[in-house]
């Protein structure tokens, strides 16, 4: 689902006009949704998705900048198109929000899931990758089998991975049952397969890979696949960190 506005914001964010000249526009019948007109004010229009003309002409929202979390499944990779033809996270959300290129911020591995932010601001998307941009990013990892308490302690004072030592990260034991461990662990470094290569540093092997916070950013309860606008204090957050 896109971003719902009222017609006359829709209007006004298009450039056509001020909001207060919309609603006239709107009284006076010049404007139409998806081929009907509409006269009354307060109908609320999807940006991307629903069409919106003025006096016969399309009024698009150009320059309209998207910030979205998607809590990414497992088996998609995150990028616009793949070599492979596998499914992009860009496929999830092309069908909601039409006629905009939006690309994932950073990635995360096919195999691994969560909390993925997509925009089409490519400011946004320099800031939030920057190497300078140590945000902590909070995982949980499944792996086979236990670790020792020596395991992360290991995780939590640095372990070498491909000859750079990671920085120290927090590491606490979740719970353990069937032959599994879940380990949540914060890191904010963003090596390739980072979190993966720190298990297998001590010995572990990652069966399932969560990402579930981007500095204060959270998941939350949204469900897998499915994805939702950054509020603008969350955007203003990562933003200015
Ligand atoms: N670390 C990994 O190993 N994989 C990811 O996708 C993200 C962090």
């Amino acid at each position: 689902m896109g971003e719902t506005v009222r017609l006359q914001k829709y209007i006004a964010m298009s450039g056509a006009a001020s909001r207060r000249a919309a609603e006239t526009m709107i009284n006076d019948g010049r404007v139409k949704v998806n081929g009907k007109k509409i006269t009354e004010q307060g109908v609320k229009v999807e940006i991307g998705a629903d069409n919106v003309s003025l006096d016969g002409k399309p009024l698009k929202i150009k320059n309209k900048k998207y910030y979205i979390m998607l809590n990414k499944p497992a088996g998609y990779v995150s990028t616009v198109k793949d070599q492979f033809d596998r499914p992009t996270v860009v496929d999830i959300i092309k069908n909601d929000i039409e006629d905009v290129r939006i690309f994932p911020v950073g990635r995360l591995d096919y195999e691994t899931e969560g909390l993925l932010l997509l925009t089409n601001d490519g400011e946004f998307t320099n800031k939030v990758t920057h190497p300078k941009f140590h945000m902590d990013k909070t995982y949980i990892a499944t792996i086979k089998g236990g670790i020792s308490i020596g395991g992360i302690n290991k995780l939590r004072s640095g372990v070498y991975i491909d000859d750079f030592k990671t920085s120290p990260a927090q590491a606490e034991i979740l719970d353990a049952a069937d032959g599994r461990t879940t380990v949540k662990i914060t890191i904010h470094e963003g090596k390739n397969r980072q979190v993966r290569k720190m298990f297998e540093a001590v010995g572990c092997t990652v069966v399932g890979l969560k990402r579930i916070k981007i500095g204060t950013v959270e998941l939350g309860n949204l469900p897998v696949g499915r994805w939702r606008h950054l509020t603008s204090h969350e955007v203003n957050y990562l933003m200015n960190s």
